[in-house]
């Protein structure tokens, strides 16, 4: 059978994790590639990762490189390229370089990798996701942005010690933008099948759900030269994982909305089925008035995203 292709463009702590673990899980043959000016870095990276295989025992081929021409007719390209906010820096100086890097790397998938699903990584995630899809001209379902799976992981993460319980038995579901306007959906978390609100008082969970919305800036105050990787890693490739195996995984990601929950074209983390088309249904959920509040909140705050970078980019 073949291997899948999978594209990870932009080869730093992100990129180069969600390697390890896509090779490690033998989700398929894995291509890193970075900007000219990191020349030998992403091979060195890709090389070291492949020498770990006969030990681990995984069976991936890793090529590390600067030439989009290797990374032709991937089945899936996660992209991780771009900056983090350094102190300083506007939220509106990140938007910008960005949005260039993403558009840039954005005319070379479209170029390269026609049929592939592109997941996008590079923050401001709701609006980098949106420039992937406009730039590209991609179908809609075959443009993700991966938030929900981490803030979702962050929430499970911080139940699960509140609780002195498995992380395994925490089922929850988030909406909206990443990170500080994100939605918790109490009526969909549980642990072991009972619903959360059994388990934690409100004022409890209402400090769980912030430490989780807070969740990437405390990585940053903590490591203080970047940003988080391990979890942004695992949540890709969770993503990748559904899609180059079919899993049809419900999750939450940053999928195109247009009539769905009255969005109107944009991309916001909703419930999903995750399979080989990329998103292949949108879960549209009965919310009860304070969430759809917070949810309307949160498409807002991705609306004027869009729009600033709307403005920077024309
Ligand atoms: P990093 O700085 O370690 O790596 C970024 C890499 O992108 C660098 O190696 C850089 O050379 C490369 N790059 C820049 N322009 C490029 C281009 N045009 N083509 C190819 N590669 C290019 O940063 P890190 O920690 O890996 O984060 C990457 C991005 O992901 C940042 O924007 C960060 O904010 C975002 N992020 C998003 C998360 C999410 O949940 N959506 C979670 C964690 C990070
Ligand atoms: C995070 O949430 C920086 O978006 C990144 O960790």
């Amino acid at each position: 059978m073949r291997r899948a292709k999978i594209s990870i463009i932009g080869a730093g702590n992100v990129g180069a994790t969600t390697a390890h673990w896509c090779a490690a899980a033998e989700l398929g043959d894995v291509v890193l590639l970075d900007i000219p000016a990191t020349e030998g870095m992403p091979a060195g990276k890709a090389l070291d990762l492949f020498q770990a295989s006969p030990i681990v025992g995984f069976d991936a081929r890793i090529t590390g490189t600067n030439d989009w021409a290797a990374t032709a007719n991937s089945d899936v390209v996660v992209v991780t390229a771009g900056i983090a906010r350094k102190p300083g820096m506007s939220r509106d100086d990140l938007l910008s370089t960005n949005a260039k890097i993403v558009g840039d790397v954005a005319l070379q998938v479209r170029d390269t990798s026609p049929q592939a699903v592109v997941i996008v990584v590079s923050n401001p995630l709701d609006a980098m996701v949106q420039r992937m899809f406009q730039v590209t001209g991609f179908p809609p379902a075959r443009v993700i942005g991966q938030a929900g799976i981490l803030d979702t992981a962050r929430y499970r993460a911080f139940l699960a010690l509140e609780l002195n319980v498995s992380v395994e038995d925490i089922s929850a579901m988030l909406l909206g933008g990443h990170g500080d306007t994100m939605v918790p959906i109490p009526s969909c978390t549980s642990v072991g099948g009972i619903p959360v609100t059994q388990l934690i008082a409100p004022d409890t969970l209402e400090a769980i759900v912030t430490r989780a919305r807070n969740g990437g800036a405390e990585i940053v105050s903590l490591l203080k030269t970047g940003s988080a990787y391990y979890a942004p890693a695992a949540a890709t490739t969770q993503m990748v994982e559904a899609v180059v195996r079919d899993k049809k995984r419900v999750v939450p990601c940053a999928a195109y909305c247009d009539k769905e929950y009255g969005v109107g074209g944009y991309f916001v983390g909703v419930p999903v089925v995750l399979g080989s088309g990329g998103v292949e249904r949108i879960i549209q959920l009965k919310l009860l008035p304070a969430e759809l509040a917070a949810f309307d909140k949160s498409i807002a705050a991705v609306k004027e995203l869009v729009s600033v970078m709307n403005r920077l980019t024309a």
